[in-house]
This record gives C-alpha cells, sequence and structure tokens, in this order.
C-alpha cells in the first residue's frame, strides 16, 4: 500500500507540488487538504485567467514581476504555464528590461529566499555548504558575484536576480525542468557604495578582495561542485570583463563550465552577422568590425567571429585583422599601455584616437557592434558616416538595459535613410519610417543559452565548447524566413521561442554526440530526443507517494 509524500499544509507550501484550487474532491481527501483550499477544482486556463486578470491589475513591469515571482514562490507550474503562455509578454518582465530594476532595488523588494548565497567569509567550508541544496541532482548552476550586472555595473548581491532570472529561461524558453536548476551567489563584497551604506542591502560589507583572493575562493566553489553535483554544468554571468575572460580560461579545459556573457553573447551576434550577411548577400569572412567597447562581450564575441570566419577560410591572424576594438580609452593599438592580454590580438597598427568618428572614418568597418555600456554613444555623426561609407552599415546597439542600447532602431532608421540593418540588446517595437516598416532584432543571448543548456542537459555533456556556440548561431539563423529578413529581423520571433530552441539544442546536441562528449546513448532522432526531455507547465496527474512506512 502507498501514502502521499507530502500532505496538507506542507503540500499546499511545497511550489513543486502545489495545485492550489486545482486539486480534485478525490485528491484533498486523500491528502488531507479538505477545508484547506476553496471547496471547488478550477482547470488550469481557468487559473491562468485569473492570474492573468491579476497581472493586469499591476501598476508597472516591477510590480509584474514581484507578482510573478511570488506566484513562482507558490505554484511553479502555474508560473511557468503564464511565462511559456506568451514568451514575448513576459520575458522582458522576468527578464530584460525589467531584472534591471528589480536588481537595483533586490534588497528592498526582497520577499524570501531563492537559490543560494555562498560568501568569502565560508571559505574552507563550501562543500559542506552547497549540500543544504534540497534537490541533489542538479544540472546547472548560474553563478554570479554581482561584479557588473548587465550594464549597472558592481551590484554585490542585488546581483542574485540574474542567475534566477537566467535559469527561469533556460525552462521558459528551451524546457529544461527547473528543479536541476540553482541560482548561485558568490558574495566576494562590493565596491558598490550605496549598497554598502544601505541597512536594507543583502550581502557582505566588505570592498572587494584582491583577485587572487577572489580566484582562489571561486577554484574551492569549482572543486566542491564536481563532487556534490558530479554531473552540473556551471554558467558564469555578470561578473567584470576581465575576471570573466579570465575564470573562463581557467576552467574550460578542466570543468563543464561556460560563460554566458562571454559565449552566448557571441553566438547570438554571430547569428545576426550571419543573417546580415544573408542580406547583403554577402560572407561573414567579407565584414570589417569595428567594436565600441572591449570587455568581456566584445572579447568573446570577437572569438567566436573569428572561429566563425576561420571556418569560411581565412586564417586566424586574417580574421583578427578584420576586428579591430575602441573603448574607454579610444582605439585600441600596440601603442597603449593598459591593454589586456586578450585584448592585444585586435590592437591594430594605428595612430592613436579617442575619437570614434575618427576611429570609423580610416577603418571602414562594414560593421559597428555596441558592447559598451553607455547609451546614446552611437550618435547621429556615428551612424550618418557609417552610412555614407557602407551601402547597408550593420549596426548592432547591444548594451542593456534599454537607456544604455549605444542607439534606438528609431535613431538608427531615421539617420541612414532607412538603410541600416539594426539589431538591439532589448527589444524594441516595429519602426515605420517612409511608408516601410521596419522589425528590429533583439540580439538577447536567451536565443542561445537555453537551448546550449537544454543539449548539455539532455546530452549530459562533459564539456561546453565554442563550436557548440557556433553551431547554436547558425541554427538561430537559419529559422529566420525570408520574408522577415528582408524586413530587416535578424532573428527569430519570440513567440515561438521554445520550438526555436527545440530545434536549435538538437543541433547542438548531435554535435555533442559527434564530439564525443555525451554521457548518455546516442538517439536517432535529435529532435525527438530533445523533445523527450522538454519540461511542461503541468500539474502532476498524479501526486508523488511514498512506500508504507515512509513520512506521510
Ligand atoms: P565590460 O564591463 O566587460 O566591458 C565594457 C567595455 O566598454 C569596456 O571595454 C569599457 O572600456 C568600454 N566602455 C565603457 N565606457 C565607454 C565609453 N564611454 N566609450 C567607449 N567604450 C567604453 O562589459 P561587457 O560584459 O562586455 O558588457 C557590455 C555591455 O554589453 C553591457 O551593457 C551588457 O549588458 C551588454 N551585453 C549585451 C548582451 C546582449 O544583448 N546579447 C550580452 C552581454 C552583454
Amino acid at each position: 500500500m502507498t501514502t502521499p509524500a507530502k500532505r496538507g499544509i506542507e503540500l499546499l507550501q511545497d511550489p513543486s507540488l502545489n495545485k492550489s484550487t486545482a486539486f480534485t474532491e478525490a485528491e484533498k481527501g486523500a491528502l488531507g487538504l479538505t477545508g484547506l483550499v476553496p471547496d471547488v477544482t478550477e482547470s488550469e486556463d481557468l487559473q491562468l485567467q485569473r492570474v492573468m486578470l491579476q497581472l493586469a491589475q499591476q501598476p508597472t513591469d516591477l510590480e509584474r514581476y514581484i507578482y510573478l515571482i511570488n506566484l513562482l514562490d507558490h505554484n511553479e507550474a502555474l508560473f511557468y504555464r503564464t511565462v511559456m503562455s506568451d514568451p514575448a509578454r513576459f520575458l522582458p518582465i522576468v527578464y530584460d528590461p525589467t531584472i534591471g530594476e528589480a536588481c537595483l532595488k533586490f534588497g528592498h523588494i526582497y520577499r524570501q529566499p531563492r537559490g543560494m548565497y555562498l560568501s568569502m567569509a565560508r571559505r574552507g567550508k563550501v562543500k559542506e555548504i552547497l549540500k543544504n541544496w534540497p534537490e541533489k541532482d542538479v544540472r546547472f548552476i548560474c553563478v554570479t558575484d554581482g561584479g557588473r550586472i548587465l550594464g549597472l555595473g558592481d551590484l554585490g548581491a542585488n546581483g542574485i536576480g540574474i542567475p534566477i532570472g537566467k535559469l527561469q529561461l533556460y525552462t521558459a524558453c528551451a524546457g529544461v525542468p527547473p528543479q536541476y536548476l540553482l541560482p548561485m551567489y558568490l558574495d566576494a563584497g562590493t565596491n558598490n557604495e550605496q549598497y554598502l551604506h544601505d541597512p536594507l542591502y543583502l550581502g557582505m560589507r566588505k570592498t572587494r578582495p584582491a583577485t587572487k583572493d577572489l580566484y582562489s575562493f571561486v577554484d574551492e566553489f569549482m572543486e566542491a561542485v564536481q563532487e556534490v553535483f558530479p554531473k552540473c554544468c556551471v554558467h558564469f554571468e555578470d561578473w567584470t570583463g576581465v575576471d570573466a575572460v579570465h575564470l573562463l580560461q581557467r576552467y574550460r579545459d578542466k570543468y563543464c563550465v561556460y560563460n554566458d556573457d562571454v559565449q552566448g553573447t557571441a553566438g547570438i551576434v554571430l547569428a545576426g552577422m550571419l543573417n546580415a550577411a544573408k542580406i547583403k548577400d554577402t560572407k561573414l569572412s567579407d565584414e570589417k568590425i569595428l567594436f565600441f567597447g572591449a570587455g568581456s562581450a566584445a572579447i568573446g564575441l570577437a572569438g567566436l567571429l573569428c572561429s566563425a570566419m576561420v571556418a569560411e577560410g581565412l586564417t586566424l591572424t586574417e580574421a583578427q585583422a578584420r576586428i579591430s576594438m575602441f573603448d574607454i580609452n579610444g582605439l585600441l593599438e600596440p601603442t597603449r599601455t593598459d591593454l589586456v592580454d586578450f585584448q592585444k590580438p585586435y590592437a591594430h597598427k594605428h595612430v592613436p584616437t579617442r575619437d570614434f568618428v575618427a576611429a570609423i572614418e580610416s577603418i571602414k568597418p562594414t560593421t559597428i557592434i555596441g558592447v559598451s555600456t553607455v547609451g546614446g554613444t552611437f550618435t547621429k555623426k556615428v551612424v550618418e558616416t557609417m552610412s555614407r561609407l557602407n551601402a547597408r552599415p550593420v549596426i548592432l546597439a547591444l548594451s542593456n538595459p534599454t537607456e544604455h542600447a549605444e542607439c534606438t532602431p528609431e535613431q538608427a532608421y531615421t539617420w541612414s535613410n532607412g538603410k541600416a540593418i539594426y539589431a538591439a540588446g532589448v527589444q524594441f517595437p516595429p519602426v515605420h519610417l517612409n511608408g516601410q516598416t521596419f522589425l528590429p532584432g533583439q540580439a538577447n543571448n536567451f536565443y542561445i543559452f537555453p537551448a546550449v543548456g537544454m543539449a548539455v542537459f539532455a546530452t549530459q555533456a562533459s564539456r561546453v565548447t565554442d563550436e557548440m556556440f557556433i553551431e547554436a548561431a547558425r541554427a538561430v539563423a537559419d529559422q529566420v524566413p525570408s520574408d522577415l529578413l528582408k524586413q530587416g529581423l535578424l532573428y527569430p520571433l519570440q513567440s515561438n521561442i521554445l520550438e526555436t530552441e527545440i530545434q536549435t539544442a538538437a543541433r547542438i546536441a548531435k554535435l555533442v554526440f559527434d564530439s564525443d562528449l555525451a554521457r548518455v546513448e546516442r538517439p536517432r532522432d535529435f529532435v525527438s530526443f530533445i523533445r523527450e526531455h522538454v519540461y511542461k507547465p503541468k500539474y502532476k496527474s498524479e501526486l508523488p507517494v511514498a512506500t508504507k512506512g515512509q513520512a506521510a
């Protein structure tokens, strides 16, 4: 005979089991719920209708975010059902751009814990602390130290909102089951004066340590993860640029690990560049690219673009010669004394300049890519210069949140007289200009990392490689129909994102098997294989039961 594993209030308080007003009469009787929930049995559709009604009553997106997180704390299936019912509407609420505001105010809007907090004060005990997490088979940890949150800078402990949101996208966009996902904040202090003095700040009140101390703490964390969660992939997110690149170099050949700012950004921009080349009827290796910003996003992207150009037949040196970078101190060139090792391949001989327009005039790029965190920096003069030099200038203004975009689509299309091929890091509405409708794409990593995550989850891949991101980029690019490409759309529509990511994950999964990195048996059909792993936002028809003698 069997008895239920959880009953009564305990069951209602478990978001992964709670059905709220959808428990049947039989379940109420068997599970000690009679009288604890209203005397109705509602369908999942009716519950969704109530959520939509309550969401409509919230005055701002931040309030809608708080409402949805509260829903997730009580009823996981209903939360995902809501978000997956209309991704184009809800992704900007659970993630960019609302998440930026949520992070800024995280200590103030905090309701209850989600994910894990691990501070440097716990050095030497990391393994024991990881064991406190209730799920034993964790497959993904998304970890930040809050060092560079979106384009907002050092937000310390408030940055935990990012791993929480990123992992929700694994499920909402690609169907990775939520029980395998663990958001993590590694607390190494913060240099944010405002938070250090805010009584409601939730992190350690210390300034950041020396790099070698930080890295030795991260080493302990990475080693502990291998022991406690041996099938886990660690996703680094929103560390400062130098730490992001160095930590990836430190671990990529040793553990299953990737950095979304470096590799995911690169993947999504590569997808956009492949489609821009299709629009222009050229090849990627014909492009000459000038980055505005030379941090983690730029470096990751340049590396992946080079790999893709090499695949088209260039040597690595030829590919690197097609990429230049401009940062807060001007154009990267060999006489600069402040360059980090990984920036040097893109520092080509040139007179020193701090004038971006002058750099465009002399380098004559076909594409400019904004990853500077600074809004409004692609001025009218920048766009006009690009349009004078190119029949179809490619202008990617990727910094986020919204007000950090280097220029808006309206500006890009207006100032270029409709010639620009444009994408941003956040979603902007269509632009109507001179009787034409332009569809600005959103170069958001959420087309890439959830699909990579799903492929890694399904194949139990032992490593995450750059080739997997290149394949993801090709798969995403291939899914934009030609009529939408003609309207300038570089990325697939968000309304169908789950299907797009299933197709993408299937192509990555095939590559994982072809590269001998899979730890499960090779399937015959990769799309069906991925579909078998996809989480459905539905209640369990039969609640888990324990055999007699187990906790009732
Ligand atoms: P980072 O902090 O590593 O690098 C920022 C770079 O911009 C540095 O090289 C810095 O010198 C340069 N910079 C800052 N102010 C500048 C100025 N006034 N003029 C010229 N250069 C300037 O940051 P990371 O990780 O590279 O991210 C940059 C931006 O890209 C962020 O806003 C981030 O949100 C965005 N991003 C967008 C993604 C997407 O849309 N798919 C993905 C990842 C990042």
